[in-house]
């Protein structure tokens, strides 16, 4: 597929999901007015949507149990949603109040991943999420539903494809928006990539497609080439390649934001980022977080 639409350079949206994929593994808690100015400092370099925060249990993440203070403090920047992480009916109530634009519902595409991860079945699991989207819904909250594992699955191997594409006609069903497809642990590749993105692209052309990828075998990049050559034009990443544990060698966090701008802009691209600005907040990352990050282009 061409880099160039009627003219145009094809714009592909990026969304940063650092603050929130990244900040909730940190060992330090970064204060609340730091995740604003970081939030904010990231809403000025033109990324389309930016993961706020998470909507959860303080037990369970206490690293972003500010998230109305963080929600309720960031400027609201024109063209920026603003989105959180929401796992159940309490957390879309503390979202919606506080302002959120996007309500990111999550679930895995595997059983054992799921009870692992959200101590449900997937079943339950969807019952919960057709509750919070019927709230979102009816607050004119838009909802994205986020599937885990889409690409495999630590525990179970494999997902076949047929698996991926049920879960997302029923999030369709429920009227969400957008659904996200997570590569939670690094185990895709670019042929299958372009094979689900084709598919999906083709079966809900109305439905906002997102793709997530994690770095850990070094297959980021090329997954996001295969992808936007198959179709997509939304993708995740963090900042810094934020995310994966500082103290687990080899655990590697998303794709990395800059990395991905760059590459884009190079090849022609439209991402709507302005590098520099991207590259000024990435290099205070090291200083919020108190580590150094996997920033190749700062670097
Ligand atoms: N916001 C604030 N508090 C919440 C909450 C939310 N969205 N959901 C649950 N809680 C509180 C409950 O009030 C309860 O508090 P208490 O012990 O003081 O009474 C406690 O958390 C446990 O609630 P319970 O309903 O039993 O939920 P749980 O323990 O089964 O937790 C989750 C389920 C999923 C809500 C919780 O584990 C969680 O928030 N996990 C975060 C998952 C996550 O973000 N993972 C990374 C990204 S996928
Ligand atoms: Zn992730």
């Amino acid at each position: 597929m061409s880099t160039v639409w009627n003219g145009a350079r094809r714009r592909i949206h990026m969304q940063e999901v650092g603050p929130r994929d990244g900040l909730q593994m940190e060992s330090v808690f970064v204060p609340t007015d730091d995740k604003i100015a970081f939030v904010d400092a990231l809403s000025r370099t033109g990324l389309a949507k930016i993961e706020v925060t998470a909507f959860v249990s303080p037990k369970a993440i206490p690293a972003l149990r500010d998230a109305e203070d963080v929600m309720r403090g960031i400027a609201r920047v024109p063209g920026v949603v603003h989105t959180a992480l929401v796992p159940n009916v309490r957390g879309a109530e503390r979202a919606i109040d506080a302002g959120t634009d996007e309500l990111n519902l999550v679930m895995s595409a595997t059983e054992t991943h799921n009870l692992a991860n959200l101590r449900m079945t997937r079943e339950q699991s969807f019952a919960g999420l057709a509750e919070v989207a019927s709230i979102a819904v009816d607050a004119g909250v838009a909802v994205n539903i986020s599937l885990s594992c889409a690409f495999g699955c630590p525990m179970e191997g494999d997902v076949a494809d047929l698996v991926v594409l049920r879960w997302c006609e029923r999030y369709v069903e429920l009227g969400a928006s957008g659904s996200t497809l997570c590569d939670t642990t690094g185990m895709a590749y670019p042929g299958q990539v372009a094979a689900l993105a084709r598919t999906v692209r083709n079966r809900w052309p109305g439905t906002q497609l997102t793709m997530h990828f994690h770095d850990t075998r070094g297959l980021g990049l090329p997954n996001i080439l295969a992808a936007i050559d198959a179709g997509v034009d939304r993708f995740d990443a963090s900042v810094g390649g934020l995310g994966g544990c500082p103290y687990a060698p080899g655990a590697s966090g998303n794709v990395c934001t800059e990395t991905v701008v760059h590459a884009l802009e190079l090849m022609g691209y439209d991402t709507g980022v302005d590098l520099a600005a991207l590259l000024d907040v990435s290099r205070r990352v090291p200083a919020l977080v108190g580590h150094d990050v996997a920033s190749p282009i700062v670097k």
